[in-house]
Protein backbone atom coordinates (compact mmCIF):
# COMPACT_ATOMS: atom_id res chain seq x y z
CA UNK A 1 0.00 0.00 0.00
CA UNK A 2 1.21 3.54 -0.73
CA UNK A 3 1.85 5.91 2.13
CA UNK A 4 1.45 8.97 0.00
CA UNK A 5 2.72 12.30 0.08
CA UNK A 6 3.24 13.97 3.18
CA UNK A 7 3.10 17.85 3.46
CA UNK A 8 4.35 19.06 7.05
CA UNK A 9 2.37 22.80 7.71
CA UNK A 10 -1.07 23.46 6.82
CA UNK A 11 -1.12 27.40 5.83
CA UNK A 12 -1.31 28.97 2.74
CA UNK A 13 1.76 27.06 0.86
CA UNK A 14 0.83 23.42 1.83
CA UNK A 15 -2.88 23.48 1.07
CA UNK A 16 -2.03 25.23 -2.09
CA UNK A 17 0.29 22.17 -2.29
CA UNK A 18 -1.69 19.48 -1.74
CA UNK A 19 -4.81 20.97 -3.91
CA UNK A 20 -1.89 21.76 -6.77
CA UNK A 21 -0.72 18.44 -6.39
CA UNK A 22 -4.55 16.71 -6.82
CA UNK A 23 -4.91 18.84 -9.88
CA UNK A 24 -2.10 17.66 -11.95
CA UNK A 25 -3.58 14.02 -11.58
CA UNK A 26 -1.82 12.76 -8.27
CA UNK A 27 -3.64 9.50 -7.38
CA UNK A 28 -2.19 8.58 -4.24
CA UNK A 29 -2.82 9.36 -0.58
CA UNK A 30 -2.40 13.31 0.54
CA UNK A 31 -1.67 14.04 4.07
CA UNK A 32 -1.72 17.62 5.10
CA UNK A 33 -0.30 17.63 8.59
CA UNK A 34 -0.31 20.95 11.27
CA UNK A 35 0.15 21.70 14.78
CA UNK A 36 -2.74 24.65 14.80
CA UNK A 37 -5.75 23.48 16.00
CA UNK A 38 -7.88 25.16 13.27
CA UNK A 39 -8.91 24.01 9.95
CA UNK A 40 -6.08 25.94 7.20
CA UNK A 41 -7.21 29.51 7.06
CA UNK A 42 -5.80 33.44 5.50
CA UNK A 43 -3.25 34.89 7.90
CA UNK A 44 -3.39 37.96 6.29
CA UNK A 45 -6.63 39.39 7.71
CA UNK A 46 -5.21 38.78 11.57
CA UNK A 47 -3.52 42.06 11.54
CA UNK A 48 -6.45 43.62 9.81
CA UNK A 49 -10.24 42.66 9.76
CA UNK A 50 -10.09 39.80 12.18
CA UNK A 51 -7.92 42.15 14.69
CA UNK A 52 -10.59 44.80 14.44
CA UNK A 53 -13.64 42.97 14.37
CA UNK A 54 -16.10 40.06 15.00
CA UNK A 55 -14.64 37.35 12.55
CA UNK A 56 -14.74 34.17 13.18
CA UNK A 57 -11.98 31.84 12.22
CA UNK A 58 -14.46 29.77 10.43
CA UNK A 59 -14.45 32.82 7.64
CA UNK A 60 -11.01 32.70 6.95
CA UNK A 61 -11.21 29.31 5.76
CA UNK A 62 -8.66 28.80 2.81
CA UNK A 63 -10.36 26.00 1.41
CA UNK A 64 -13.81 24.03 3.07
CA UNK A 65 -13.11 20.50 4.71
CA UNK A 66 -16.14 19.87 2.63
CA UNK A 67 -13.44 20.88 -0.32
CA UNK A 68 -10.30 19.14 1.14
CA UNK A 69 -12.53 15.80 1.95
CA UNK A 70 -14.32 15.86 -1.77
CA UNK A 71 -10.27 15.81 -2.96
CA UNK A 72 -9.51 12.95 -0.66
CA UNK A 73 -6.83 15.13 1.25
CA UNK A 74 -6.67 14.37 4.39
CA UNK A 75 -5.79 17.14 7.43
CA UNK A 76 -4.61 16.72 10.37
CA UNK A 77 -4.81 19.66 12.42
CA UNK A 78 -3.37 19.79 16.04
CA UNK A 79 -0.39 18.32 15.65
CA UNK A 80 3.06 19.32 15.71
CA UNK A 81 5.54 17.30 13.53
CA UNK A 82 8.80 17.00 16.19
CA UNK A 83 10.61 14.56 14.11
CA UNK A 84 11.24 13.05 10.40
CA UNK A 85 13.24 10.50 9.21
CA UNK A 86 13.89 9.03 5.70
CA UNK A 87 14.43 5.81 5.22
CA UNK A 88 18.20 5.86 3.69
CA UNK A 89 18.18 8.79 1.49
CA UNK A 90 14.33 9.08 0.75
CA UNK A 91 12.39 10.19 -0.80
CA UNK A 92 10.00 7.40 1.96
CA UNK A 93 10.05 7.80 5.59
CA UNK A 94 8.17 8.64 8.69
CA UNK A 95 7.27 11.80 10.74
CA UNK A 96 5.96 11.52 14.32
CA UNK A 97 3.99 13.68 16.16
CA UNK A 98 4.43 15.04 19.90
CA UNK A 99 1.30 13.33 20.74
CA UNK A 100 3.23 10.42 19.71
CA UNK A 101 1.71 10.03 15.95
CA UNK A 102 3.12 8.53 13.47
CA UNK A 103 2.94 8.95 9.58
CA UNK A 104 4.35 7.16 6.97
CA UNK A 105 4.96 8.60 3.69
CA UNK A 106 6.72 8.11 0.04
CA UNK A 107 7.54 11.78 -0.44
CA UNK A 108 7.63 14.68 1.84
CA UNK A 109 6.96 18.31 1.09
CA UNK A 110 8.04 21.05 4.10
CA UNK A 111 5.81 24.22 4.42
CA UNK A 112 6.52 24.83 7.82
CA UNK A 113 6.54 28.60 7.53
CA UNK A 114 7.75 30.77 9.80
CA UNK A 115 7.66 32.09 13.50
CA UNK A 116 7.90 35.41 15.03
CA UNK A 117 11.21 36.78 16.35
CA UNK A 118 10.93 36.91 20.06
CA UNK A 119 11.98 40.13 21.85
CA UNK A 120 14.78 39.11 24.13
CA UNK A 121 15.03 42.02 26.94
CA UNK A 122 13.93 41.60 30.46
CA UNK A 123 10.38 41.20 30.92
CA UNK A 124 9.82 40.10 27.81
CA UNK A 125 7.34 37.10 29.11
CA UNK A 126 5.33 39.56 31.28
CA UNK A 127 1.64 39.56 30.98
CA UNK A 128 0.03 41.85 28.47
CA UNK A 129 2.99 41.00 25.86
CA UNK A 130 1.46 39.56 22.55
CA UNK A 131 2.75 38.50 19.06
CA UNK A 132 0.86 38.22 15.72
CA UNK A 133 0.98 35.01 13.79
CA UNK A 134 -1.57 32.58 14.56
CA UNK A 135 -5.39 32.51 14.53
CA UNK A 136 -4.98 31.95 18.02
CA UNK A 137 -2.66 35.36 18.70
CA UNK A 138 -5.15 37.33 16.95
CA UNK A 139 -8.25 35.81 19.41
CA UNK A 140 -6.17 36.50 22.46
CA UNK A 141 -5.14 40.11 21.02
CA UNK A 142 -8.68 40.93 20.03
CA UNK A 143 -9.41 39.78 23.71
CA UNK A 144 -6.88 42.37 25.89
CA UNK A 145 -7.32 45.46 23.28
CA UNK A 146 -10.90 45.79 24.71
CA UNK A 147 -9.71 46.53 28.05
CA UNK A 148 -6.13 47.79 27.05
CA UNK A 149 -5.89 51.51 27.77
CA UNK A 150 -2.53 52.37 26.16
CA UNK A 151 -0.70 50.29 23.90
CA UNK A 152 2.83 50.04 22.75
CA UNK A 153 4.03 48.47 19.23
CA UNK A 154 7.21 47.38 19.06
CA UNK A 155 8.48 46.67 15.25
CA UNK A 156 7.44 49.40 12.71
CA UNK A 157 7.01 46.44 9.72
CA UNK A 158 3.71 45.71 8.44
CA UNK A 159 2.26 43.43 11.41
CA UNK A 160 3.24 46.66 13.91
CA UNK A 161 1.59 49.10 11.92
CA UNK A 162 -1.27 47.31 10.93
CA UNK A 163 -1.44 46.32 14.75
CA UNK A 164 -1.09 49.86 15.96
CA UNK A 165 -4.10 51.46 13.28
CA UNK A 166 -6.41 48.84 14.63
CA UNK A 167 -5.78 50.00 18.33
CA UNK A 168 -5.87 53.59 17.18
CA UNK A 169 -9.29 52.98 15.62
CA UNK A 170 -10.19 51.82 19.19
CA UNK A 171 -9.10 55.09 20.29
CA UNK A 172 -6.22 53.43 22.52
CA UNK A 173 -3.07 56.04 23.11
CA UNK A 174 -0.75 54.04 20.37
CA UNK A 175 3.06 54.46 20.47
CA UNK A 176 4.97 52.53 17.91
CA UNK A 177 8.56 51.85 18.51
CA UNK A 178 10.74 51.06 15.29
CA UNK A 179 14.74 49.78 15.79
CA UNK A 180 15.57 51.65 12.24
CA UNK A 181 15.28 54.67 11.36
CA UNK A 182 12.58 54.49 9.13
CA UNK A 183 9.22 52.34 8.94
CA UNK A 184 8.63 49.32 6.64
CA UNK A 185 12.07 49.26 5.76
CA UNK A 186 12.71 45.66 4.46
CA UNK A 187 9.91 46.38 1.89
CA UNK A 188 9.18 49.96 0.45
CA UNK A 189 10.94 52.95 -0.78
CA UNK A 190 12.16 56.13 1.98
CA UNK A 191 9.20 58.08 0.47
CA UNK A 192 6.92 55.37 1.79
CA UNK A 193 8.43 55.38 5.01
CA UNK A 194 8.31 58.89 5.38
CA UNK A 195 4.72 58.95 4.15
CA UNK A 196 3.33 56.19 6.68
CA UNK A 197 5.23 58.24 9.48
CA UNK A 198 3.15 61.25 8.53
CA UNK A 199 -0.17 59.13 7.67
CA UNK A 200 0.47 57.24 11.60
CA UNK A 201 1.30 60.76 13.41
CA UNK A 202 -1.96 62.77 11.77
CA UNK A 203 -3.98 60.11 12.84
CA UNK A 204 -2.86 60.02 16.49
CA UNK A 205 -0.10 56.96 16.69
CA UNK A 206 3.17 58.24 18.25
CA UNK A 207 6.16 57.16 16.04
CA UNK A 208 9.48 56.27 17.89
CA UNK A 209 12.19 55.97 15.19
CA UNK A 210 16.33 54.74 15.81
CA UNK A 211 14.82 53.55 19.29
CA UNK A 212 15.07 50.47 20.79
CA UNK A 213 13.45 48.45 24.12
CA UNK A 214 15.81 48.08 26.88
CA UNK A 215 13.22 46.69 29.89
CA UNK A 216 9.67 45.62 29.97
CA UNK A 217 8.51 46.19 33.32
CA UNK A 218 5.44 45.53 35.57
CA UNK A 219 3.91 44.27 38.98
CA UNK A 220 1.64 41.14 39.52
CA UNK A 221 3.38 39.59 36.25
CA UNK A 222 1.56 42.51 34.01
CA UNK A 223 3.04 44.73 32.09
CA UNK A 224 3.15 48.31 33.21
CA UNK A 225 5.81 49.89 31.07
CA UNK A 226 8.27 49.93 28.06
CA UNK A 227 11.91 51.37 28.95
CA UNK A 228 13.54 52.72 25.91
CA UNK A 229 16.70 52.74 24.75
CA UNK A 230 17.44 56.81 25.37
CA UNK A 231 16.05 56.27 28.91
CA UNK A 232 12.53 57.01 28.85
CA UNK A 233 9.98 55.20 29.46
CA UNK A 234 5.92 54.45 28.43
CA UNK A 235 3.48 53.27 30.41
CA UNK A 236 1.94 50.31 28.23
CA UNK A 237 -1.18 47.76 29.67
CA UNK A 238 -0.64 45.85 26.28
CA UNK A 239 2.56 45.29 24.19
CA UNK A 240 2.17 44.10 20.78
CA UNK A 241 6.07 42.86 19.53
CA UNK A 242 5.99 42.58 15.30
CA UNK A 243 9.85 42.42 14.98
CA UNK A 244 9.77 40.11 12.42
CA UNK A 245 10.11 36.08 11.41
CA UNK A 246 12.06 33.37 11.73
CA UNK A 247 12.37 30.72 9.36
CA UNK A 248 11.31 27.41 11.10
CA UNK A 249 13.87 25.25 9.88
CA UNK A 250 14.50 22.23 12.58
CA UNK A 251 12.65 19.55 10.63
CA UNK A 252 14.90 20.58 7.38
CA UNK A 253 17.90 20.79 9.91
CA UNK A 254 17.05 17.00 11.32
CA UNK A 255 17.05 15.84 7.69
CA UNK A 256 20.17 17.69 6.83
CA UNK A 257 19.08 19.99 4.54
CA UNK A 258 21.19 22.78 3.60
CA UNK A 259 19.57 25.46 5.70
CA UNK A 260 21.00 28.98 5.19
CA UNK A 261 18.78 31.88 6.55
CA UNK A 262 15.74 29.31 5.69
CA UNK A 263 15.50 25.98 3.71
CA UNK A 264 17.37 26.44 0.63
CA UNK A 265 15.96 25.06 -2.79
CA UNK A 266 16.28 25.59 -6.27
CA UNK A 267 13.75 26.97 -8.81
CA UNK A 268 11.94 24.30 -8.84
CA UNK A 269 11.47 23.83 -5.00
CA UNK A 270 13.92 20.95 -4.61
CA UNK A 271 15.79 21.23 -1.07
CA UNK A 272 19.04 20.22 -1.19
CA UNK A 273 18.05 16.16 -1.02
CA UNK A 274 15.80 16.41 -4.17
CA UNK A 275 13.29 14.02 -2.98
CA UNK A 276 12.12 16.70 -0.81
CA UNK A 277 10.49 19.75 -1.49
CA UNK A 278 9.80 23.05 0.29
CA UNK A 279 7.75 25.78 -0.40
CA UNK A 280 6.21 29.05 1.03
CA UNK A 281 7.84 31.73 3.84
CA UNK A 282 10.55 29.04 5.25
CA UNK A 283 12.08 28.56 1.86
CA UNK A 284 15.57 30.55 0.41
CA UNK A 285 15.57 30.36 -3.46
CA UNK A 286 16.77 31.91 -6.69
CA UNK A 287 15.95 35.46 -6.91
CA UNK A 288 12.95 35.18 -9.38
CA UNK A 289 13.28 38.58 -10.23
CA UNK A 290 17.15 38.89 -10.70
CA UNK A 291 17.57 35.76 -11.16
CA UNK A 292 20.72 37.01 -8.77
CA UNK A 293 21.02 35.32 -5.29
CA UNK A 294 19.13 33.83 -3.06
CA UNK A 295 15.76 35.34 -1.47
CA UNK A 296 13.27 34.52 0.98
CA UNK A 297 9.72 35.85 0.27
CA UNK A 298 7.20 36.34 3.01
CA UNK A 299 3.81 36.56 1.13
CA UNK A 300 1.19 35.00 -0.13
CA UNK A 301 1.26 35.07 -3.39
CA UNK A 302 5.11 34.20 -3.03
CA UNK A 303 3.76 31.02 -0.88
CA UNK A 304 1.39 29.76 -3.61
CA UNK A 305 3.67 30.14 -7.01
CA UNK A 306 6.34 28.38 -5.17
CA UNK A 307 3.95 25.90 -3.69
CA UNK A 308 2.20 24.71 -7.49
CA UNK A 309 5.77 24.68 -8.73
CA UNK A 310 6.31 22.00 -6.02
CA UNK A 311 3.37 20.29 -6.79
CA UNK A 312 4.46 19.95 -10.47
CA UNK A 313 8.17 18.75 -9.53
CA UNK A 314 6.50 16.37 -7.69
CA UNK A 315 3.90 15.13 -10.60
CA UNK A 316 7.37 15.17 -12.81
CA UNK A 317 7.15 18.16 -14.52
CA UNK A 318 9.75 21.11 -14.67
CA UNK A 319 7.79 24.89 -14.23
CA UNK A 320 10.08 27.16 -12.32
CA UNK A 321 8.11 29.85 -10.55
CA UNK A 322 8.89 33.00 -12.39
CA UNK A 323 6.01 35.32 -11.10
CA UNK A 324 6.06 39.21 -9.99
CA UNK A 325 5.65 39.30 -5.88
CA UNK A 326 3.58 41.20 -4.73
CA UNK A 327 2.54 42.78 -1.18
CA UNK A 328 -0.47 44.35 0.56
CA UNK A 329 -1.14 45.92 3.70
CA UNK A 330 -4.16 47.90 5.45
CA UNK A 331 -3.63 50.76 7.57
CA UNK A 332 -6.42 52.85 9.03
CA UNK A 333 -8.09 53.44 5.05
CA UNK A 334 -4.98 53.65 3.39
CA UNK A 335 -3.96 50.38 1.02
CA UNK A 336 -0.68 50.14 0.39
CA UNK A 337 0.21 47.41 -2.96
CA UNK A 338 3.48 46.34 -3.91
CA UNK A 339 4.61 44.97 -6.84
CA UNK A 340 8.45 43.68 -6.75
CA UNK A 341 10.44 45.09 -4.15
CA UNK A 342 11.79 48.55 -3.94
CA UNK A 343 15.51 48.30 -2.63
CA UNK A 344 18.46 48.57 -4.78
CA UNK A 345 16.63 51.32 -7.07
CA UNK A 346 18.62 54.32 -7.82
CA UNK A 347 16.07 56.75 -9.01
CA UNK A 348 12.55 56.61 -8.23
CA UNK A 349 9.06 58.87 -9.84
CA UNK A 350 6.19 59.71 -7.11
CA UNK A 351 2.53 60.20 -8.90
CA UNK A 352 0.37 61.50 -7.29
CA UNK A 353 0.10 63.50 -3.87
CA UNK A 354 1.74 62.05 -0.75
CA UNK A 355 -0.33 64.86 1.45
CA UNK A 356 -3.55 63.74 -0.38
CA UNK A 357 -2.82 60.71 0.76
CA UNK A 358 -3.20 59.04 -3.09
CA UNK A 359 0.08 58.17 -5.01
CA UNK A 360 2.61 55.74 -6.17
CA UNK A 361 6.16 55.15 -6.13
CA UNK A 362 7.74 53.83 -9.57
CA UNK A 363 11.41 52.55 -8.71
CA UNK A 364 13.92 52.02 -11.41
CA UNK A 365 17.47 50.82 -11.40
CA UNK A 366 19.82 51.11 -14.11
CA UNK A 367 17.11 52.66 -16.59
CA UNK A 368 14.56 49.55 -15.96
CA UNK A 369 11.20 49.49 -14.13
CA UNK A 370 11.97 47.64 -10.20
CA UNK A 371 9.20 48.15 -8.36
CA UNK A 372 5.75 49.97 -7.36
CA UNK A 373 4.75 51.37 -3.98
CA UNK A 374 0.84 52.71 -4.57
CA UNK A 375 -1.18 53.91 -1.69
CA UNK A 376 -4.61 54.37 -2.32
CA UNK A 377 -3.62 54.26 -6.07
CA UNK A 378 -4.84 51.05 -7.82
CA UNK A 379 -5.08 51.53 -11.01
CA UNK A 380 -1.00 52.47 -10.79
CA UNK A 381 -0.26 49.31 -8.98
CA UNK A 382 -1.79 47.24 -11.66
CA UNK A 383 -0.14 48.89 -14.63
CA UNK A 384 3.28 48.33 -13.69
CA UNK A 385 2.38 44.78 -12.28
CA UNK A 386 1.20 43.70 -15.65
CA UNK A 387 4.67 45.56 -17.26
CA UNK A 388 6.65 43.90 -14.72
CA UNK A 389 4.44 40.80 -15.32
CA UNK A 390 5.29 40.72 -18.95
CA UNK A 391 8.94 42.12 -18.94
CA UNK A 392 7.69 45.27 -20.36
CA UNK A 393 8.68 48.99 -18.69
CA UNK A 394 6.86 52.09 -18.69
CA UNK A 395 9.48 54.82 -18.95
CA UNK A 396 10.13 57.23 -16.23
CA UNK A 397 9.79 60.43 -18.37
CA UNK A 398 5.89 58.49 -18.68
CA UNK A 399 5.56 58.34 -15.33
CA UNK A 400 6.60 61.65 -14.48
CA UNK A 401 3.85 63.21 -16.60
CA UNK A 402 0.76 63.11 -14.01
CA UNK A 403 -2.01 63.64 -17.31
CA UNK A 404 -0.95 59.80 -18.77
CA UNK A 405 -2.50 56.63 -17.58
CA UNK A 406 0.26 54.47 -16.71
CA UNK A 407 -1.93 51.09 -18.64
CA UNK A 408 -1.68 53.42 -22.06
CA UNK A 409 2.24 53.39 -21.64
CA UNK A 410 3.48 50.20 -21.34
CA UNK A 411 5.55 49.13 -23.81
CA UNK A 412 6.11 46.43 -25.12
CA UNK A 413 5.92 43.15 -23.85
CA UNK A 414 9.46 41.21 -23.83
CA UNK A 415 8.48 38.09 -22.31
CA UNK A 416 5.03 35.93 -21.86
CA UNK A 417 3.53 36.34 -17.90
N1 LIG B 1 12.86 46.89 18.38
C1 LIG B 1 12.15 47.65 17.52
N2 LIG B 1 12.00 47.36 16.22
C2 LIG B 1 12.59 46.25 15.75
C3 LIG B 1 13.35 45.40 16.58
C4 LIG B 1 13.48 45.76 17.95
N3 LIG B 1 14.16 45.00 18.82
N4 LIG B 1 13.80 44.37 15.81
C5 LIG B 1 13.31 44.56 14.58
N5 LIG B 1 12.59 45.70 14.52
C6 LIG B 1 11.85 46.24 13.39
C7 LIG B 1 12.51 46.10 12.05
O1 LIG B 1 13.41 47.16 11.82
C8 LIG B 1 11.31 46.12 11.10
O2 LIG B 1 10.97 47.45 10.74
O3 LIG B 1 10.64 45.48 13.28
C9 LIG B 1 10.17 45.55 11.92
C10 LIG B 1 9.74 44.16 11.48
O4 LIG B 1 9.12 44.23 10.23
P1 LIG B 1 8.95 42.95 9.26
O5 LIG B 1 10.28 42.36 9.03
O6 LIG B 1 8.12 43.40 8.09
O7 LIG B 1 8.16 41.89 10.14
P2 LIG B 1 6.69 41.92 10.76
O8 LIG B 1 6.08 43.26 10.65
O9 LIG B 1 6.82 41.30 12.09
O10 LIG B 1 5.91 40.98 9.80
C11 LIG B 1 6.17 39.58 9.82
O11 LIG B 1 4.07 39.04 8.77
O12 LIG B 1 2.58 40.43 7.62
C12 LIG B 1 3.61 39.54 7.52
O13 LIG B 1 4.66 40.27 5.52
C13 LIG B 1 4.78 40.24 6.91
O14 LIG B 1 5.88 38.24 6.57
C14 LIG B 1 5.87 39.38 7.36
C15 LIG B 1 5.47 38.90 8.72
Amino acid sequence: MHAGTLIVGASQAGVQLAVSLRDLGEQGPITLIGDEKHAPYQRPPLSKSFLGGDVGVEQLWLRSPEYLADQAISVITGALVETVELAGSGPGGVARTAGGGEVHFDRLALTVGARPRRLAVPGADLDGVTYLRTADDAAKLRQMQRDAQSVVVVGGGFIGLEAAAVARAQGKAVTVVEAADRLIGRAVAPVVSDFYHAAHTRRGVTVRLDTSVSALTGRKCQVESVELSDGSAIPADLVIVGIGVEPRTELADQLGLTCDGGIVVDSHARTSNPGVVAAGDCTVQPNPVTGRGMVRLESVQNAIGQAKTAAATLAGRVEPSTAVPWFWSDQFDLKLQIARLSPGHDDFVVRGNPEQESFSVLCYRDGALLAVDAVNAAADYMAVRKALAQGSTILAEDARNPGVALRDRIGPPTVSA
